[in-house]
């Protein structure tokens, strides 16, 4: 039987997993975070200091995979749980620039098929639209301004020691959201059928909200 496939791309910080998750979990689908998977590589290729030459051939022992546990993606590098490992600055970075590599991309194109084919998910993303899902049921681009954006993940960070100033934040946002649609192999831009959701001005639940009733509409 054919599974349900809805794609959501977009750029960092636009909200795209927190709103990902709640829908998913309205809708019963199982929700896939793909910058876990970049991430996982970034930090193995980091830990292991492989250089860019070597990657290709280094990945064929990287042995990343996801678990579902509770409903909540776990990602692993051999039997180890990265999951938190992987949410640094310097992780973001890293993922940022070995995401635009042919070789690591091709590496993890069929471990998100596969997902896709086995379960009805909502994988969210940068190319889900146009490459690894191009035949989803539902297409969404999901976009905030970059002044929002920075402002949402000052506000996040504000508690915790040693947080960047706003405009660093900011420019961090313009940098890899440049690096993202600039490189050559699929970088972030919206598909032809996808739907533009803009969150700039919605809140977390309105957002969630508004998103699940336009994806039943989609399907109806
Ligand atoms: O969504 P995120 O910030 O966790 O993603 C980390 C990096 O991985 C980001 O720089 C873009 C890249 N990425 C990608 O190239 N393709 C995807 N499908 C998901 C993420």
């Amino acid at each position: 039987m054919k599974t349900i496939n809805i794609a959501i791309d977009g750029p960092a910080g636009a909200g795209k997993s927190s709103i990902a998750k709640k829908v998913s979990a309205e809708l019963g689908y199982i929700y896939v975070d793909t910058g876990a998977l970049y991430r996982t590589i970034a930090l193995f290729i980091t830990e292991n200091d492989i250089s860019d030459e070597d990657i290709p051939s280094a990945l064929e022992t990287a042995d990343v995979s996801l678990k579902f546990i509770d409903g909540e993606q776990r990602v692993y590098l051999g039997d180890r749980d990265v999951s938190g490992l992987i949410r640094t600055p310097e992780i973001s970075m890293a993922a940022s620039r070995t995401s635009a590599i042919p070789a690591v991309r091709a590496y993890l194109f069929e471990t998100q098929k596969k997902i896709a084919r086995e379960n009805n998910v909502i994988m969210d993303g940068r190319d889900i639209g146009t490459v690894v899902l191009p035949d989803a049921q539902v297409k969404i681009f999901l976009t905030a301004s970059p002044e929002e954006r920075a402002n949402r993940r000052y506000k996040e960070l504000l508690e915790k020691p040693g947080c960047p100033s706003y405009q660093e934040i900011l420019d961090d946002i313009i940098k890899r959201d440049h690096n993202d649609m600039h490189r050559e192999t699929a970088p972030l831009k919206q598909a032809d059928d996808a739907i533009l959701f803009d969150t700039s001005a919605m809140g977390l639940e309105e957002s969630a909200a508004k998103l699940t009733a336009l994806i039943r509409e989609k399907l109806a």
